[in-house]
């Protein structure tokens, strides 16, 4: 794998509330990582102009809005989405096979191949089966990520966000099409901070992830696009 292939694999979690800390990060980053994640926190405080200014220095986007809504409501979200020039964004699979659906063919009809990706979160890392217990799910969590990715599949959507313990299952069942984008990513250079089921970049990678996101380790480092590079060395060291 080439250094500009392990690159394009990063997506950094700009999990920041302004645009200078965007305008901060993003002039240290791009070239280094592969996409900027921009989070409901970001959004909410900044909107389009979150994205505008990750673009304004060349970045890609992920927007992690997470729509869960009614068909139509979800349908025209994606479509600003898409209006914003973004490369990825997402919804939760649990809104059900109706909603991505009318999401996944509104965008391609209107965008057709530049259209961001469509990625469908499953079941949130920070759910338990007591979680899911709680809202009348009586099903193991594996059981459930599996059968949301197969629906997600089958709904058109591109791909999943998953923990990277669930990339094998997923890939079993979707095939190696399908994106599957991974949080919990931790290199061996990084602490662990509340990140709980974790794998390191190359082991992800090694697991058949597409992309995998990575906050804290970069933001937190004294030297963030060195830590970029290093996490880029350890995919292609663990790469055959
Ligand atoms: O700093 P860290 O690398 O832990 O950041 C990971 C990013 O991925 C954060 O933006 C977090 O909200 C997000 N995320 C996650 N686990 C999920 C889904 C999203 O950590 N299951």
């Amino acid at each position: 794998m080439t250094s500009d292939e392990a690159r394009k694999k990063v997506i950094f979690a700009l999990d920041v509330n302004g645009v200078a800390e965007i305008d901060r990060y993003a002039g240290m980053l791009s070239g280094k990582v592969g996409m900027f994640k921009v989070g409901k926190e970001l959004f909410t405080s900044c909107g389009p102009e979150a994205v505008k200014a990750v673009q304004r220095h060349g970045g890609q986007v992920f927007l992690d809005l997470k729509y869960h809504d009614i068909p139509n409501t979800v349908a025209k979200a994606m479509l600003e989405a898409s209006r914003l020039g973004v490369q990825l964004a997402n919804l939760h699979a649990l809104g059900g096979g109706e909603m991505m659906e009318t999401a996944a063919s509104a965008v391609r009809k209107e965008f057709g191949d530049q259209r961001p990706r469509l990625l469908a979160v499953t079941i949130l890392t920070s759910s338990t089966e007591e979680t899911l217990r709680g809202v009348g799910i009586e099903h193991p969590v594996q059981e459930m990520v599996v059968r949301l990715a197969k629906l997600a599949k089958d709904s058109g959507m591109d791909g999943v966000v998953a923990s990277p313990l669930e990339i094998e299952l997923i890939r079993a069942v979707c095939g190696p099409d399908f994106l599957v984008v991974t949080p919990g990513v931790r290199p061996s250079f990084a602490s662990v901070d509340d990140q709980k089921r974790i794998m390191t970049p190359a082991e992800a990678v090694g697991a058949g992830a597409d992309y995998l996101v990575i906050g804290r380790p970069i933001a937190k480092a004294d030297d963030p696009a060195a830590a970029a590079d290093l996490i880029a060395a350890e995919i292609i060291a663990g790469c055959p």
